[in-house]
């Protein structure tokens, strides 16, 4: 939680897609699966994957790039790396560490957080915390993800949700009224089951039976995941309002996590916000976890939808389950 006065802002944004679009109909040619029932339940028509050599590193280095050329920052001027992912390149050590040595950041302290889904405003607010308690300048928040490496692509249930991609956002401590205002993260962990990757860890090492059982990849409860996210979201929404002394009407542009858009009308309308007032990519990315938000701010930059002084609400759910909101002056 955050008081109403802006301790740091965010003050530009960067992402990377892979150039490969996998569109519903390619699905129909490797699973048993249509367009029409992809669309239906989920608001997506196509996703972007990641060919073989591009990692979680490669992608959120591009967006990190982009991020630090818009704000005037050098690599050697990032004091605190933060990734958010659910798919690390390696167990050890984390993607941060890789993603700076590939950019040269080399006085940043670079670490990762496993938040899923809801990683991205996890990681603004560990900036946040870095930021105003003096340990640094310059934060580089970066939500990477390869859900292709690690969704069962024998199992038409999950599979077609996801997509690959990358956002970052330069962070520094706010000079005025800019920035995140009030910030709401939950958690429950009795709900894990729901949404994970049951072997492959440290608890069932990696065997040839997790292999043939196909154990390690993704697996998900999809109409209960649906249930809790949209009562989490809307729940987590009126949260941040209501610590950032904000009414409803006061909310210029949300951006919830691109997960379904029946998840995201759901969302809306708890929270009692007009679609107008929603930004939607689901349909040309997927799902790509904590992703999804920095991808979208970035776009809606890029269109000129988002404008300077706009109150926003970012908002987000996934495994864990985790799920947070956040209002944020642009
Ligand atoms: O970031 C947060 C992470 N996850 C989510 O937000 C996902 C939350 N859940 C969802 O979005 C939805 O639950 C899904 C999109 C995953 C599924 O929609 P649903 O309306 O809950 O469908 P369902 O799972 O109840 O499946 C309905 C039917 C089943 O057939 P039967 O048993 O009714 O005959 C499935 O076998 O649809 C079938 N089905 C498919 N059919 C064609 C499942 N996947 C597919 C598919 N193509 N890809």
């Amino acid at each position: 939680m955050t008081a109403a006065t802006p301790l740091v802002e965010i003050v530009s944004t960067g992402r990377y897609l892979p150039d490969r679009v996998v569109t519903n109909r390619d699905m129909e040619s490797i699973l048993e699966t249509s367009d029409e029932w992809i669309f239906e339940r989920t608001g997506i028509r196509e996703r972007r994957l990641a060919p073989p050599g591009m990692t979680a590193a490669h992608m959120g280095a591009g967006a990190a790039r982009i991020a630090m050329e818009r704000a005037g920052v050098a690599p050697e001027d990032v004091d605190i790396l933060i990734v958010s992912t659910a798919t690390p390149d390696r167990w050890l050590p984390a993607t941060a560490c890789d993603i700076q040595a590939l950019i040269g950041a080399r006085k940043a302290v670079a670490f990762d957080i496993s938040a899923a889904c809801s990683g991205f405003i996890y990681a603004l607010t560990l900036a946040e915390g870095h930021l105003s308690t003096g340990r640094g300048e310059i934060a580089l928040v970066i939500a990477t993800e390869k859900m292709s490496s690690i969704v069962d692509w024998e199992d038409r249930a999950t599979c077609v949700l996801f997509g690959d991609g990358a956002g970052a956002a330069i962070v520094r401590k706010s000079s005025g009224e800019r920035g995140i205002l009030g910030t709401h993260h939950q958690s429950d962990g009795n709900l894990a089951e729901l949404l994970y990757r049951p072997a492959g860890g440290a608890a069932i090492p990696m065997d040839e039976e997790v292999l043939r059982d196909r154990t390690h990849l993704v697996r998900m409860s999809g109409r209960e995941v649906f249930k809790h996210a949209v009562r989490a979201m809307a729940g987590a929404s009126k949260q941040a309002l209501a610590l950032s002394g904000w009414e409803l009407e006061d909310v210029d542009l949300m951006f919830p996590h691109q997960a379904n858009i029946r998840i995201i009308k759901g969302t809306a309308r708890y929270v009692g916000l007009p679609m107008e007032k929603v930004f939607v990519n689901v349909d040309r990315y997927g799902n790509m976890s904590s992703a999804t938000i920095p991808v979208a701010m970035d776009e809606a930059i890029e269109e000129g939808r988002l404008q300077p002084g706009m109150k926003l609400l970012l908002v987000a759910f996934g495994a864990g389950l985790t799920w947070g909101a956040m209002a944020v002056r642009w």
